[in-house]
């Protein structure tokens, strides 16, 4: 299995505090099956501003000392951006994920649905796929949708029949249909962020809407929580 999200890099951002922590998290997904890990520090204005140059010097550094450990994890670059009112000027020098052309965002929990799809159209625009980190954790698509089509539709699909009134064209929908793929995180499904999310990520990945994947792990203690029962579910889901 492949790993699209993950904070694995040590000292860039809230995930791995240093290179022990990073090596004992690349083991917990080596012992899980994971074979390849996006490296995905945020990016995010004012808080942490890393190059793509500084991650991609970082992932060279971390792939040679996972092999001095026998560590058997192919590492790719990434970042996990912040779809904020600076986001725009981070396409000048954008890092899409290892060698595809999509771009990991996340949307603020204060973002307005405007600024969110402008921000995805921006990346469109710009030739690459924005692929919308973890969007069952997301308040903003969740308090949208909370009368939306799709999740109506979905929880009808998926069994879950406690739909509210339908609205016209949820902000999920819309953005969908702009051609943003979705990334779930495993946690999700091992209940780790709570009921709610965990539900809202099963009604996704039940109706296949998930492209992909993702530890999105911060550190060894709560990736060693998760890690198992995330990975079951989710690969009970992944088309091979
Ligand atoms: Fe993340």
């Amino acid at each position: 299995m492949i790993d699209y999200h993950c904070h694995l890099l040590p000292g860039f951002d809230d995930g791995a505090a240093d290179l022990d922590e990073s090596l004992a998290m690349a083991r917990l997904l080596v012992a899980a099956g994971m074979v390849e890990v996006h490296c995905t520090p945020h990016c995010i204005h004012g808080v942490y501003q890393h190059s793509p140059a500084q991650v991609l010097a970082a992932v060279t550094s971390l792939q040679t000392e996972l092999e001095g450990q026998g560590i058997p994890l192919r590492l790719r670059p990434g970042m996990e951006y912040y779809l904020d009112e600076f986001f725009p000027r981070q396409l000048d020098d954008p890092l899409p994920l290892g060698e595809t052309r999509m771009l990991l965002v996340e949307a603020p929990s204060q973002s307005d649905p405007q600024r969110l799809r402008a921000n995805l159209l921006l990346i469109s625009r710009k030739g690459l796929i924005p692929l919308f980190a973890h969007p069952e954790r997301c308040r903003l698509l969740d308090e949208e949708d909370a009368g939306g089509e799709l999740w109506g539709r979905l929880r009808q699909i998926s069994g879950w029949h406690r739909a509210k009134s339908r609205g016209e064209g949820s902000l999920l929908t819309r953005i969908m249909n702009e051609g943003v793929l979705l990334q779930g995180n495993l946690g999700s499904f091992a209940g780790h962020y709570g009921a709610g999310v965990r539900q809202r990520a099963l009604v996704l990945a039940r109706a296949g809407r998930y492209h992909c994947f993702g530890s999105d792990a911060h550190n060894p203690v709560a990736l060693q929580g998760f890690l198992a029962a995330g990975m079951q579910v989710a690969q009970s889901f992944t088309r091979q």
